[in-house]
């Protein structure tokens, strides 16, 4: 069996995150990390924070703290949401570590010595005040195109357009608002894509028949766009070095890589810390090196990564001219809207994963956002469909069976899976339609398709409610004693399947589902097709309890107050 690397995108340490981006690359990951394991799998599910560059030295002095303080902090503060979520990350790295400054400068000497890397006199902003170079978002000033005072180097947040730092009218530093900004000319290290374009169009051309559209036709229009050759080093504190054996002027000048280069490497420096913190733990080179043949790689991301998971970071990677793990599989996602409009981090717009948390625990949220995920179109996030999804879906049709069933079944028949009955007709044909509606969700996630996924397993918690209208068993005991124990015994029967196969959107819930059931050997990680036929994994006379309710249904009082809070429809 194939050993399945999985990585979703890095999340940036500056800030919790919104909920758009847990369902644009951790939470599908996660999904898809614990189905395969469910199902057997070697996985290992890597993802860490992305530490360096601008906004992560911008927010540590924003908090009046060192830059490695803010990180450190930072970091642990994401690790604590993304645990509330149950994210089962093998390993959660930080791409500053010590692993990932090595091995990102390994990946730069070998590039100079292939003749990938050359060194260019670039003209740029020095403020003698501030004593250093500015990188453009540290340069302020008006936008020439709309009048805007507060617009950055790089980009005019009011009109949008993207800047160069020389384009602003008065400008002035973002550090200490001097403004007796020069430029001058300086040395930075390029790595020359232009040269690995016709190498990357081949590996593109290789792989994205099997890649989603959304993946391939942004690799494909960037490569028609054409590869440029890219600085990768910046004038920063916080970053990785610039390698002083191999470029010393530089190192002596402070220069450290530009982050959007030791990022994607971070995929593999986690790798190697997740190996270093344990020696039990398989060496993280079986994962990356010369591993095509027996390591199936698997990346999650937003569409606005895909450009550099596709075409620059390969682009990396073969330039090296070393065996290293390239990706096969790119599952992107579109944007996940508030209302409509932007979920935004710096205007504060709609809902933080830490306030999800704080609102209902993580399931509600799992299942939610999984089953609204923005596969082939944005998607947008409004109280309303929330509160309706949770009512219906989890509440009304898994949890209200669940606790039906068994609450009903111990008044009756006390503490333990009634004995009674024969199989019949309706078991026959509800069996065929599990067994039937498993495969579909099973196809569904070997193909990464989340909310196709979400409607197959919706499918089958109907299948069970629908079982229960047609058979009754309320009114069957009253004539048929154990008639209503085979119907309640088979409706049990498929409460452990449930728990069995929701676990990949909702773990917690299952996990109380399963320990419903005192069963004396409850290995079972997933359900065969003739076990969903049968339904008789559980026997009579199991022992069982029942769970408190596991959805609580949201009132209209609570859809009010969560749109007080974040603001409803204004998008
Ligand atoms: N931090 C980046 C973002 O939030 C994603 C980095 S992914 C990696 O858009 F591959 F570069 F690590
Ligand atoms: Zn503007």
């Amino acid at each position: 069996m194939a050993r399945h690397l999985i990585t979703s995108a890095l999340p940036y340490i500056n800030g919790i995150k919104h909920l758009g981006n847990m369902v644009g690359s951790m939470l599908p990951a996660d999904v898809y990390s614990r189905y395969l394991r469910q199902r057997g799998h070697d996985v290992l599910y890597i993802c860490a924070t992305d530490e360096h560059g601008t906004p992560a030295e911008l927010a540590a002095k924003e908090q009046g703290l060192p830059v490695d303080a803010f990180c450190a902090q930072a970091h642990n503060a994401q690790k604590a949401v993304y645990d509330g979520f149950a994210l089962s990350f093998d390993y959660f790295g930080r791409s500053s570590s010590r692993e990932n400054v090595e091995i990102t400068q390994h990946f730069a000497r070998k590039l100079n010595e292939n003749g990938f890397v050359e060194e260019r006199s670039i003209r740029q902003v020095y403020s003698p005040t501030d004593g250093r170079f500015l990188p453009d978002r540290y340069v302020e000033g008006t936008c020439p195109h709309c009048g805007y005072d507060k617009a950055r180097g790089d980009q005019c947040e009011n009109c949008t357009r993207v800047l160069d730092p020389t384009d602003l009218i008065n400008p002035r530093s973002a550090i200490s608002g001097a403004t007796d900004l020069e430029v001058r000319e300086t040395k930075h290290l390029f790595l020359l894509q232009s040269k690995l374009q016709h190498e990357v169009e081949e590996w593109v051309a290789r792989h994205e028949g099997h890649w989603p559209h959304l993946a391939s036709s942004i690799a494909r229009k960037w490569l028609t766009e054409g590869l440029h050759d890219r600085a990768i080093t910046r004038d920063l504190d916080w970053g990785v070095p610039v390698p002083a054996d191999t470029w010393p002027a530089l190192a002596a000048e402070g220069k450290v890589f530009y982050v959007w280069f030791d990022a994607p490497i971070e995929y593999i420096g986690a790798t190697k810390e997740w190996s270093d913190q344990d020696p039990e733990n398989r060496d993280w080179k079986s994962w990356w090196y010369d591993a095509d043949d027996e390591v199936r790689y698997t990346e999650f991301m937003a569409k606005d990564n895909v450009p550099f998971h596709t075409v620059m970071f390969p682009a990396t990677q073969l330039g090296v001219r070393e065996p290293w793990k390239k990706v096969d599989y790119v599952k992107a996602f579109n944007w996940l809207t508030y209302y409509g409009g932007k979920f935004s981090t710096s205007q504060k717009r709609g809902v933080f994963t830490d306030q999800a948390l704080e609102i209902l625990p993580a399931d509600y949220w799992r299942y939610f956002l999984i089953a609204n995920a923005p596969e082939s179109d944005d998607s947008s996030f409004t109280w309303e469909h929330f509160t309706a999804t949770v009512n219906k879906d989890l509440a009304d049709t898994l949890g209200n069976f669940v606790n039906r069933v068994l609450s009903f079944s111990k008044k009756r028949f006390g503490e333990e899976v009634p004995d009674g009955g024969t199989p019949g007709e309706p078991e026959a044909k509800l069996g065929e339609e599990i067994a039937r509606l498993l495969a579909e969700y099973e196809d569904h996630m070997e193909t990464l398709q989340f909310r196709k996924a979400a409607a197959s397993l919706r499918a089958l918690w109907s299948a069970g409610n629908s079982y229960l209208e047609e058979k009754a068993p309320w009114l069957e005991i009253k004539t048929n004693k154990d008639g209503a124990a085979l119907t309640l015994r088979t409706a049990m029967n498929l409460i452990h399947l449930y728990a069995v196969v929701s676990e990949p959107f909702i773990p917690a819930t299952t996990a109380a589902m399963r320990t419903a059931f005192t069963l004396p050997d409850d290995t079972a990680s997933w359900v065969t097709a003739d076990e969903a036929k049968s339904l008789t994994t559980v026997p009579s006379g199991t022992p069982f309890t029942v769970p408190p309710v596991l959805f609580a249904k949201l009132t209209d009082e609570d859809l009010e107050a969560y749109k007080e809070r974040f603001g409803g429809s204004e998008g």
